[in-house]
This record gives C-alpha cells, sequence and structure tokens, in this order.
C-alpha cells in the first residue's frame, strides 16, 4: 500500500507533529506500507489563484510552474493519504491548506450528484483511496480537534476517500521535555507505533491504542501552571 504523509508542521520534525509521526511512520512500515513523506513548510508553493485554468484551459494543470505539479502525482498515486497537522487557530496550518487548495487540479470542473451532494468527479488515474488525521494541539480538552476532524471529513468526501479515524494528542509539546527529565511516557509513542500498524493492516486503529495515546500526562491544572511559568509576564 503506498501512503503519502504530508506534515504541515512548520517544525517539521522537530516538532510534536514529527515526533509522533516517526512512530506512527515505523508501525505502516513495518506492516508492509510504502510511505512517501513530505513537508508543506518549505515547499516553493504559490497560493492558488482562484483562476480556474486547471479546469478549463489547461485541464488538470495549473498555471503556476513550482513544485505542486510533483506533489500532484504524489497525492494521486496514495492509496492512504496522512493529514497531520499542529492545531493551528483551530485548523489546519497555513501551508497545508495552501497544498491542499492547490490540489483542486485532481479533479474535474464539472459537478456530479454523489450520496445526493454536489460534488467533483477524480481526474483519470487519481486514485480514490483513504485519509486519515493525525494531529497535536497546544490546549488540554480532545473538543479543541472537533473543527480540524470535521474539516478532514468533509475533504474526504470531496477527495472521494474514505476517512478511517484520526490520531489525536492533546498538549503535546509536554512529551520530549518530560521525557528528558526522566517521565515514563515511552507508552504514547509504542502505541503510536501500534495505531500505524493496525490502520495498514486492519484499515482502522484501534480505540484502546488511540486513548493511550491521549491519556492524561499531567492533571490540567498542573498544565495550567507550566504554562504560566514558560510563557507568562515576568
Ligand atoms: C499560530 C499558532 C496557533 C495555534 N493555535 C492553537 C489552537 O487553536 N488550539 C490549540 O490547542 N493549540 C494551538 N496552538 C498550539 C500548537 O497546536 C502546539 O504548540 C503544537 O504542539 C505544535 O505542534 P508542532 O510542534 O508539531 O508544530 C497554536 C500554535 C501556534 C504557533
Amino acid at each position: 500500500m503506498k501512503v503519502l504523509v504530508m506534515n504541515g508542521s512548520p517544525r517539521k520534525d522537530r516538532g510534536a507533529t514529527g515526533g509522533l509521526l516517526k512512530h506512527f511512520i515505523k508501525g505502516m512500515e513495518e506492516a508492509g506500507a510504502e510511505v512517501d513523506l513530505l513537508y508543506s513548510k518549505g515547499l516553493e508553493l504559490g497560493d492558488c489563484r482562484g483562476c480556474f485554468n486547471c479546469w478549463t484551459s489547461t485541464p488538470g494543470k495549473c498555471i503556476q510552474d513550482d513544485e505542486m505539479a510533483a506533489v500532484l502525482s504524489r497525492i494521486a498515486d496514495a492509496d492512504l493519504v496522512i493529514l497531520a497537522t499542529p492545531v493551528y487557530v483551530d485548523g489546519m496550518t497555513g501551508s497545508l491548506k495552501t497544498l491542499l487548495d492547490r490540489s483542486i487540479p485532481l479533479l474535474h470542473g464539472a459537478f456530479e450528484l454523489r450520496d445526493d451532494h454536489c460534488r467533483h468527479a477524480l481526474r483519470e488515474g487519481v486514485k480514490a483511496g483513504k485519509i486519515a488525521l493525525l494531529s497535536v494541539s497546544g490546549f488540554t480538552e480532545m473538543d479543541n480537534f472537533d473543527p480540524l476532524i470535521a474539516h478532514v471529513k468533509a475533504i474526504s468526501k470531496n477527495m472521494n476517500r474514505e476517512y478511517v479515524g484520526a490520531l489525536l494528542r492533546p498538549y503535546a509539546w509536554i512529551i520530549e521535555p518530560a521525557l528528558k527529565q526522566g517521565a515514563q511516557l515511552d507508552h504514547i509513542y509504542e502505541a503510536t507505533k501500534q495505531a500505524g500498524y493496525q490502520l495498514i493492516s486492519n484499515g482502522k486503529m484501534e480505540e484502546a491504542t488511540l486513548t493511550t495515546i491521549a491519556a492524561e500526562i499531567l492533571p490540567r491544572d498542573e498544565v495550567v501552571k507550566l504554562m504560566q511559568q514558560n510563557y507568562g509576564e515576568k
């Protein structure tokens, strides 16, 4: 199975998203997946200009000559797309959203009715595979992921891909510093690896594994105190 992982964190592999992804990818590879990893940050990509030339005068091609052409073929070829992003202002990061905006050349311009809904048909050669979300947040409550989950579910319908779940880790920024101080948190990374393995071998991640990944590391009051120490006015 070909998997395309798009890491939307500007901190790339040094961030909390990248920290979890390392283990998640290892699990997917152990289950036999062929994993292609891209970082949206640093790609030479202009914003979508909204000209619709990719649907009219240059069907399937964007008129901007930048790195998106190569990214389009990587998306088209993926059986499974993993959208990996920290929560930024209650959604995905800007660079990942820009990349997704620029993916509309993969679709025909004309509407069709699918599931009693107006959608665009996929162009020939574009796989209708699966999509999953991996996300981390700064805040502690799981409902901070709700807008992003809703967004990714909507994207999956419009990309004609099956949504197969979300791996979510609140206040993930605490993991690396806590590990350095000797905290026993290896089970989170181990469960993240298992979730990657499960997704490839069973088509979904098990609830118990996702619960382990999201479980409390510190009581919320302690997290608030820590943030006050780190970011409070001196
Ligand atoms: C511009 C910006 C906006 C953010 N917005 C939110 C937010 O709306 N909700 C939240 O829980 N965390 C928010 N965060 C915190 C990040 O999700 C958190 O720091 C995350 O661990 C960063 O992941 P990374 O290290 O992979 O980049 C925001 C961070 C930044 C820099």
